[in-house]
């Protein structure tokens, strides 16, 4: 009996409508923090000031800086740095130009990828200054874009990593055992030899997967680089050559391309469902060092505590690809080779390969909520922030996702993997197949969902966390 392959296009729509709903919140709320200027906007002074102050919540990108202030009488000083003992903040030097209005711009880059950009005015010696119209090139915030390229790198990154680690240690794992079997029973071998006849269209259907998530990793990056270039006043060479966020995407597309490579490599020596030895391991690689170039230029390097935060979130990485890049390996290979399979041999190994995946994943996820937990902490400056802020409510969301997502892991863990363990081992009625196939749908619901989260991941990368 040819086992059906998971129809894709329903649950397509419903992620492109999901995307769609994430990126039209995303995009207004995108745009980077209030700066503190002195002096502030619209405020009167008595002298001219010898510097306007422009601070960002976080380290500035030196390189990325630009400012301008006119005065009154059309003197323009361009004079802009950042300082070193003051990493925060643009100084701009103040053209000496009489009383009258003042009017500033600025435009940059955070050391961890927020593009900002802004206007002010000030008066000298006069009751209130006219409105600004002195401009730099950058915008405030990169926008849904790059809400979009991120998650596409996300989804890319951290799915081929686990796409080939779970199929060597689940499912290899579980052909190489010969299933799951009471002590002392046979028919190991033979039912190795069943399931290798069966497998190729599914190991092919896992190579396809493989080649998407890697178009997903390459496309989000080409969509990255133009619109953080645009946000950033059209400075390409500056954004690559001077920054974190350019370094960290060169590094992601030379690991794409060694991906790229390896799997074309590895291609023609698939060892079909038997242990691969190092392959899978090569090919999980650049997609493992991807997820720490992602962390090394987030959120949490920077900070008091960059080396901890960077490390936890490597580690949130890391657990996100072996919780979905594993549910992923489960739709694309190891669901519809069981599918495939005589009863017995679908409950014999599927067992096996469901006892092991609910180790990967319950390992995933407690590290997922240690780190995660940690990571909202260090980001947020209240609890109030989670529901007060853009940031809180992307992570609210997440989690809403999250819980939905642990309520059918839970129904996995407790209902399914248990009848299915004990009909194997002999303790219950044979046929207990029909527990394979509702297993197979309730992961193609996990790994929409799992996209629901990267896609609320995506959003409060993209924005600047209330810290
Ligand atoms: C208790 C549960 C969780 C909490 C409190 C949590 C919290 C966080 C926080 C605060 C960040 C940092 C985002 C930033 O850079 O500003 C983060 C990053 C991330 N979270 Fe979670 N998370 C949780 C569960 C999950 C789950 C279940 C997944 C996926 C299934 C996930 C996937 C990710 C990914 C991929 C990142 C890294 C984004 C990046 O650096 O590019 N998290 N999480």
């Amino acid at each position: 009996m040819a086992a059906r392959r998971p129809g894709i296009r329903g649950p397509g729509i419903v992620l492109l409508l999901l995307a769609a709903v994430i990126v039209m919140c995303a995009g207004p709320a995108a745009a980077a923090a209030d700066p503190m200027i002195t002096p502030a906007d619209r405020a009167s002074v008595a002298a001219v000031p010898g510097v306007v102050r422009v601070a960002q919540p976080e380290p500035i990108e030196t390189g990325l800086a630009r400012a301008e202030v006119r005065g009154p009488r059309g003197a323009v000083s361009r004079a802009a740095s950042v300082g070193v003992d003051d990493p925060q903040a643009i100084l701009i030097a103040v053209p000496r130009d009489g009383p009258g209005t003042y009017r500033v711009a600025w435009a940059g880059m955070t050391v961890d990828g927020h593009p900002f950009a802004g206007t002010s005015v000030f008066a000298v010696r006069t009751a209130s200054p006219v409105a600004a119209q002195a401009q730099v090139p950058g915008s405030d915030g990169a926008g849904p874009l790059a809400v979009i390229a991120r998650l596409l790198v996300l989804i890319g990154v951290l799915g081929m990593a686990g796409l080939a680690l779970t199929r060597e240690w689940v499912l290899s794992r579980a052909w190489v055992t010969g299933g799951l079997a009471p002590p002392g029973a046979t028919g190991g071998e033979a039912l190795r030899d069943r399931a290798a006849a069966n497998a190729s269209p599914y190991v092919i259907g896992w190579w396809r997967a493989l080649w998407v998530l890697l178009a997903a990793w390459v496309a989000g990056l080409a969509l990255a680089l133009p619109v953080q270039a645009a946000a950033v006043g059209g400075q390409w060479s500056a954004l690559l050559g001077d920054t974190r966020w350019g370094a960290a995407w060169i590094g992601l597309l030379v690991l794409a391309a060694a991906g790229a490579l390896v799997a074309a490599v590895v291609r023609g020596r698939d060892p079909g469902l038997a242990p691969s030895g190092a392959l899978l391991y090569i090919i999980a690689l650049p997609g493992l060092l991807g997820a720490v170039l992602l962390s090394w230029s987030g959120h949490a390097a920077r900070g008091t505590d960059a080396t901890l935060g960077t490390a936890l979130d490597i580690a949130h990485g890391w657990a996100t690809a072996a919780w979905l890049g594993g549910l992923v390996m489960l739709l694309v290979l190891a669901m519809p080779l069981l599918a495939a399979l005589g009863s017995v041999d679908r409950v014999r190994l599927g067992a096996a390969i469901v006892v092991r995946f609910s180790t990967v994943a319950v390992i995933a996820v407690v590290v997922l909520v240690i780190t995660g937990t940690y990571r909202a902490l260090a980001e947020l400056p209240s609890l109030s922030a989670l529901w007060s802020t853009d940031y809180g409510l992307a992570l609210l969301v997440k989690l809403a996702v999250f819980a939905v997502m642990l309520v059918l892991a839970a129904g996995n863990r407790f209902v399914i993997h248990p009848r299915l363990e004990r009909s194997a081992l002999g303790l219950a009625p044979a046929d207990a197949s029909d527990g394979v196939r509702a297993l197979a749908a309730s992961v193609r619901v996990e790994v929409l969902l799992g996209v629901a989260v990267l896609a609320a991941v995506a959003v409060m990368v993209v924005l600047m966390p209330p810290t």
